[in-house]
């Protein structure tokens, strides 16, 4: 079913390694405020690779595999398959040229409508210098567009402290590129959906607990949640949240949230924010923060307070308000 999926990619990468903002550590107990000078770092650095990314899912080694597969077929584009991926880096689009590294970790189908993935994945380089150091991607891939942007959110090794973001499809740019403007503060506030019941749901169950928790520890569900205006469903589309939560808590309410927020509107749209934390649900107000973004958000941090205004106990369907605090470039 996934088989059409990106196959050869380029991958181009554009760092920025970041240190002034990571002085500030409180301490408690067990962790220590640390000076600069004591994590080693040196100077900030500008860096850019073009390498090719192989999705392999014929023949007798496929490199990604679908790990979950969506319990009905409710959409035609596979919403719901989730696949893990153990594929080959590249220096050249031939999958004969010098293998530089592997992209390890997975993808999902997070839209009901388009091609649309959520990305996570860990790009562990094997090759001279840079090898055993690896840079963390998570994103929204709108596979058939021509240029997919999706943020680099972290790194190891030489890439420690790492941000920026990638690009699938090469592409001409010089260091002008990274003379960033202004940095920008916006607050949004949308409406956040999150629909099982009826003819359209929104949301489905991925993978079921396998035991009888009582946090059911162990469920995932994937959504093409809209983001609206207002709090009704019927007010202005300003978006999608696309991505998957899962209960990660034995004790607790407490879920792993990771999605894109699409938005489709104005200026903003196509730009992406990601999402990725810790939701307790059932408290009032939750905060989860803001990793990454592309386009109108490149560079983006900060974080988001949600507010649950419906959920209904029998169906599972919720409305969520979200107040999104970022700062971009
Ligand atoms: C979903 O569709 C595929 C291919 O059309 C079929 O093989 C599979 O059995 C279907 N699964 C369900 C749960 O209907
Ligand atoms: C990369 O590092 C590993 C482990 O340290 C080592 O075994 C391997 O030979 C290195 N590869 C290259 C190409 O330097
Ligand atoms: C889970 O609950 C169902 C019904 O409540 C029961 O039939 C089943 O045995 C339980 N499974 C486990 C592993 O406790
Ligand atoms: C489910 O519960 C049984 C019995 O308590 C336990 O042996 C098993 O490891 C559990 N499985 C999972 C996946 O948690
Ligand atoms: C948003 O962008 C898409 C693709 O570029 C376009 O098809 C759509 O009409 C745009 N929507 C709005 C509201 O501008
Ligand atoms: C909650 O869901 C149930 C089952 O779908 C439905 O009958 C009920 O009307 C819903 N409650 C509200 C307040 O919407």
């Amino acid at each position: 079913m996934a088989r059409f999926l990106p196959i050869f990619a380029t991958q181009i990468i554009f760092l920025l390694f970041l240190l002034s903002s990571f002085t500030k550590i409180q301490v408690h107990g067990y962790a220590k405020t640390m000076n600069k000078n004591l994590m080693g770092l040196k100077k900030e650095k500008l860096t850019h690779f073009q390498i090719y990314w192989h999705d392999i899912q014929s023949g007798q080694n496929p490199t990604s595999i679908s790990v979950v597969r969506p319990p009905t077929n409710t959409s035609t584009n596979g919403f719901g398959i989730i696949n893990m991926i153990d594929n080959p880096l590249t220096a050249g689009p031939e999958m004969s040229s010098k293998m530089v590294g592997r992209a390890q970790g997975f993808y999902a189908l997070a839209s009901q409508e388009e091609v649309d993935l959520l990305m996570a994945m860990n790009f562990a380089f094997i090759e001279g210098k840079y090898n055993g150091s690896s840079i963390t991607v998570l994103g929204r891939n709108q596979v058939f567009s021509k240029i997919r942007e999706m943020p680099v959110i972290g790194g190891s090794g030489l890439f420690s402290l790492v941000f920026g973001e990638s690009y699938g499809y090469a592409k001409t740019i010089d260091k002008k590129f990274f003379g960033l403007k202004e940095e920008k503060r916006s607050h949004f506030r949308v409406y956040w959906h999150d629909i099982y019941s009826g003819s359209n749901p929104t949301a489905m169950a991925i993978v079921q607990p396998q035991n009888n928790s009582s946090t059911m520890f162990g469920f995932l569900s994937m959504i093409d949640d809209p983001l609206t205006e207002g709090p009704e469903l019927n007010s202005k589309l300003v978006g999608k949240a696309q991505g998957f939560y899962g209960s990660a808590s034995q004790e607790e309410n407490g879920l792993i949230v990771i999605m894109n927020f699409v938005f489709m509107e104005g200026k903003y749209n196509g730009s992406t924010l990601t999402i990725l934390g810790r939701n307790k649900v059932f408290l009032p107000v939750r905060e989860m923060p803001v990793i990454g973004g592309s386009g109108l958000f490149r560079f983006a941090r900060g974080y988001v307070k949600a507010r649950t205004i419906k959920f209904n106990q029998t169906n599972g369907d919720a409305t969520v308000e979200y107040n999104i605090y970022v700062l971009h470039y």
